[in-house]
């Protein structure tokens, strides 16, 4: 816990002090043009993930006072009280232990633990793959949240290291659609539910497994007990549920931390334990990165300090993901709730207001799509909207794709590299408005005025992106890239003094919507406001 609150350091006013001078201003190309060796100074490896921070609007004054901040508000004790189990998370009394799950062997917090469950899961996960007496052929993982964007996003991006006939899917919303869209092809006698929930009170992942197993049984499906297993802190829960074979795991693994535990049970079932494992061991590299690395050269720390430059001294209210690995489509949508339920929070740790922002908006798409949707706001738009693009160097389509085929898809490949490097080009260089008029666009209009045209076609530039670079998405990549943003979360609520750990902000609406439900059925609006009794006797006639 931080002695002071961050705007109450005074390297906190150093910085303000430093943007007003030179940040405000700061022009990403001209710090290119004075400094020959930016990229060499602004890039660095660190496990499996190679970072490229030179195109940000920040200068090593900027960053060597951030540095400072970070030391002044004890990050480095905030971390190691982390990494050792103290109970960090203090509106639930718990200890955030995931980086415990992803040790291996040796003196690590609850490693004896840990481990049984671990070569439990994967036992249970070898038997299911070994297909031919397992007789599955689909398995149905019903979660949501955290107990469904870790496991749906890390399958879909190993998919290269699938099980070739095991077909995994995701159920996760409440809305029938979803799991009617699922069992429709489903055969009940080859088909393993995995019902996932931390808690196992969570609405949507009962009414989903209650709904999967009334559909099983009426399938003619026997064996319920062989058919449905549970993986959740709450054993007691699952088993009143109906469930026998439940994988447990501990209140120390937050949600959306917990694709490493137990909740991980798709992705074993899908690459198998040999590739869990690296999954796990990059995990790992990447906290022993983060544990051991002097802050200047720490990756998640200085992307974690660039976060809160941008947010609380730029005022950028949002950060774009752009993955340019199709196999990665999924993973913004898991980075908003890491990010975002872990740091939109508006109290300190001792709960005062907290007169600064914290959380951005996180948000992006698959490139090249995203290119063809929202990119024009990235480029022309009014806000200034910082980019992180992730480029992977070799693809792997798949034994399947040979021959010319192959060749192909790998010059695609150059294409998709091609683009994500445009992008970040584009951000950053603009387009001069003499430039603008000196080209004849040949879709644009031959009678407007040519001053008129070239303003629209002008790009003010300066446009900060950052670039992370794979060699291949593999397993232990993944592992690496996933602990990368889970340590830069930490780093920023670390600095902000807020809780990360905690979501209290959900459940507001968890009850309210308890409460509305059976109002549904009766129509009985005393109380609500207009609104909500307008909008709920609308749905009702
Ligand atoms: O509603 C938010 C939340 O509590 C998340 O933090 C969590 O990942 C998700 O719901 C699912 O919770 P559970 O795993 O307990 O079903």
């Amino acid at each position: 816990m931080p002695a002071t609150r961050c705007d109450q350091s005074p390297v906190w006013a150093a910085l303000q002090a430093h943007f007003q001078a030179q940040g405000a201003a700061f022009d990403v190309r001209q710090a290119f043009a004075q400094e020959p060796h930016r990229f060499e100074q602004w890039s660095l490896q660190a496990p499996e993930v190679f970072a490229d921070l030179s195109k940000n609007r920040i200068d090593a004054q900027a960053m060597a006072l951030l540095l400072d901040l970070a030391r002044d508000l004890g990050l480095e004790s905030q971390r190691d009280a982390m990494l050792r189990g103290e109970a960090i998370n203090v509106t639930e009394g718990r200890a955030v232990l995931h980086t415990a799950l992803r040790a291996p062997v040796g003196e690590w917090p609850f490693n004896d633990q840990v481990h049984a469950a671990l070569e439990r899961m994967l036992a249970f996960a070898e038997s299911v793959r070994d297909v031919e007496r397992s007789g599955f052929s689909d398995v149905v993982h019903i979660g949501i949240g955290g107990s469904d964007l870790g496991p749906a996003m890390v399958v879909q991006a190993l998919h290269s290291v699938a099980h070739p006939r095991l077909k995994l899917h995701f159920v996760s919303n409440v809305d029938g659609h979803d799991l009617a869209a699922v069992l429709r092809d489903l055969d009940p006698a080859r088909t393993l539910f995995v019902i996932a929930s931390k808690t196992f009170t969570t609405q949507e992942t009962l009414a989903n497994a209650e709904a999967a197993k009334a559909w099983f049984l009426a399938q003619g499906g026997m064996d319920v007990a062989r058919h449905f297993v549970a993986t959740s802190s709450n054993t007691e829960a699952a088993a009143a549920f109906g469930i026998q074979t439940t994988f447990g795991f501990w209140d120390w693994v937050g949600g959306r931390y917990s694709l490493w535990s137990v909740i991980g049970l798709p992705i074993a079932i899908a690459i198998g334990p040999k590739h869990f494992k690296a999954l796990l061991a990059g995990a790992h590299a990447m906290d022993e990165h983060f544990a051991r690395t002097p802050l200047e050269g720490n990756l998640p720390v200085l992307l974690g300090l660039l976060d809160v430059w941008y947010r609380n001294f730029h005022g950028f209210a949002s950060r774009s993901i752009a993955p340019y690995h199709q196999g990665l489509r999924r993973l913004p949508a898991y980075q908003q709730q890491l990010e975002m339920e872990s740091n939109g929070k508006q109290v300190d740790r001792v709960g005062e207001s907290l007169p600064y922002s914290t959380s951005p908006v996180v948000w992006g798409e698959a490139g090249t799509n995203g290119q063809h949707a929202y990119f024009q706001m990235l480029h022309q738009g009014t806000d200034v909207i910082p980019v992180e693009f992730i480029a992977v160097k070799t693809p792997d389509f798949g034994a399947h794709v040979e021959g010319a085929l192959a060749e192909r898809l790998h010059d695609q490949h150059r294409k998709l590299l091609a683009n994500c490097l445009a992008q970040s080009q584009a951000l950053l260089q603009g387009k001069r408005f003499e430039d603008a008029l000196a080209e004849q666009a040949p879709t644009a209009s031959k009678t407007l005025d040519a001053a008129i045209l070239a303003r629209h076609r002008t790009f003010a530039g300066n446009r900060p992106s950052t670039t992370l670079l794979l060699e291949c998405l593999s397993p232990r990549s993944l592992g690496a890239l996933i602990a990368l943003y889970e340590h830069r979360v930490f780093v920023s609520g670390a600095v902000w003094g807020i809780n990360s750990f905690d979501q209290w902000g959900v459940e507001l609406g968890k009850a309210l919507c308890n409460s509305l439900l059976p109002r549904l059925d009766s129509g009985d609006v005393q109380g609500l406001d207009g609104s909500t009794a307008g909008l709920m006797g609308r749905l009702r006639t």
